[in-house]
């Protein structure tokens, strides 16, 4: 099998070092660049000690390297603001670009600036930007060079939201996302409240009144559905390595008939896994795996709670990143992707 000369630019970070792991592993793909900031010029070895063999040999270049010619497919995972730069040197390279961050996202520059109240330093780009909600949007990534990679909380919200409001069957004025995530989501940057001691033992909401990701949530229950919504939206981190858990608080008609609806939209779906009536998911059930597993429980006659469950660096990042790109590559999407969860 031809294998595609593959960049992964911020490579040192935590959905970077999953990239690696991921993409060492994929009989399609090799890794020709390494690009990382501080860390550059290190080799991976010295950076992340999890990774061995040739890859780890590889050193680490600096954010401002050109790309190699030979280079195909650029992965940027990168904070917001500096991805963009990236993926503008990417695309003008002839690449087709996965960005894992924020800036393109949203349809257009003005939504972004509401969300992350910063200019966007190339609107232009959002015309050719598609949103790679991989089971949302296989005809439009297909055909793309740039997939906005999704967020990992709208990820874990909108694969059990979408189904439900497309079928017009939620009060769309009464939808409370509560979610949790582990530490690893807030990257792996120095971070006072992450330290050990501060987050340890606790559990805490954060981002309030609005989560920039709520609007990633409202953009496109709204593109894909034609259903206005408000979501309230409430993340939390709590003090575990990796995994997401989100509780939609809904309601709206016949309740009883949703888990139906939803394991129909999914059936057959490689990675969207809906339990049985009666089991609810766990983080631990996904962790590891690209999976998201979703539950439901009927709490009246007008109301249920929905419970999804993704691992943050594969399903709500690396993994639906490599998924999108085994898409728009024309590869079977599960290349690469095949692994179970670890458990316990
Ligand atoms: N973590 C998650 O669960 C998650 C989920 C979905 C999406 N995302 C998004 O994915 C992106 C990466 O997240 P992450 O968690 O992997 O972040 P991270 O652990 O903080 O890693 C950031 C990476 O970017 C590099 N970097 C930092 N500042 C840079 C700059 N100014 N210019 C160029 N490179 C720079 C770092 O290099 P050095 O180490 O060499 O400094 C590092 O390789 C972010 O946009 C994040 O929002 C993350």
């Amino acid at each position: 099998m031809k294998q595609i000369a593959t960049a992964i630019l911020g490579a040192t970070g935590y959905t970077g070092a999953e990239l690696i792991r991921l993409i060492d592993a994929h009989p399609a793909m090799r890794i020709a660049h390494l690009g990382a900031h501080s860390q550059a010029g290190k080799l991976v070895a010295e950076v992340l000690p999890g990774i061995s063999g040739a890859v780890s040999q590889m050193q680490l270049a600096a954010a401002d390297t050109p790309l190699p010619a030979e280079v195909e497919l650029v992965f940027t995972a990168l904070p917001h603001g500096a991805a963009a730069e990236s993926v503008k040197s990417a695309l003008d390279a002839g690449c087709r670009v996965v960005d894992l961050s924020a800036d393109f996202r949203h349809q257009d520059a003005v939504t972004y600036r509401a969300a992350y109240g910063v200019e966007h330093p190339y609107p232009e780009l959002f015309e050719q930007a598609v949103f790679g909600l991989s089971e949302w949007a296989r005809d439009v990534i297909t055909g793309t060079k740039l997939v906005a990679n999704p967020g990992c909380y709208p990820t874990c919200t909108l694969l059990p939201l979408l189904p439900l409001l497309r079928a017009g069957v939620l009060d769309t004025s009464h939808i409370i996302v509560d979610a949790k995530s582990g530490t690893s989501g807030a990257g792996r940057s120095a971070k006072t409240e992450l330290l050990y001691c501060d987050a340890n033992e606790g559990v805490r909401a954060y981002g309030l009144p609005r989560h920039r990701h709520a609007w990633e949530m409202e953009e496109w229950a709204a593109a894909y559905t034609g259903q206005n919504i408000h979501v309230n939206f409430v993340p939390h981190i709590l003090p575990m390595t990796r995994g997401m858990l989100a509780t939609l608080h809904l309601r709206g008609s016949a309740p009883q008939d949703w888990h139906a609806l939803l394991a129909e939209a999914y059936a057959g779906e490689p990675f969207v896994r809906v339990l049985p009536q009666g089991s609810l998911p766990s983080t631990k059930g996904v962790s590891g795996s690209n999976r998201c597993d979703i539950g439901i429980a009927v709490t009246g006659p007008e109301s249920a709670v929905v419970i999804s469950c993704i691992d943050n660096l594969l399903k709500g990042a690396s993994g639906q990143a490599l998924q999108n790109a085994n898409i728009m590559l024309g590869l079977d999407e599960t290349l690469g992707l095949s692994a179970q969860a670890v458990w316990p």
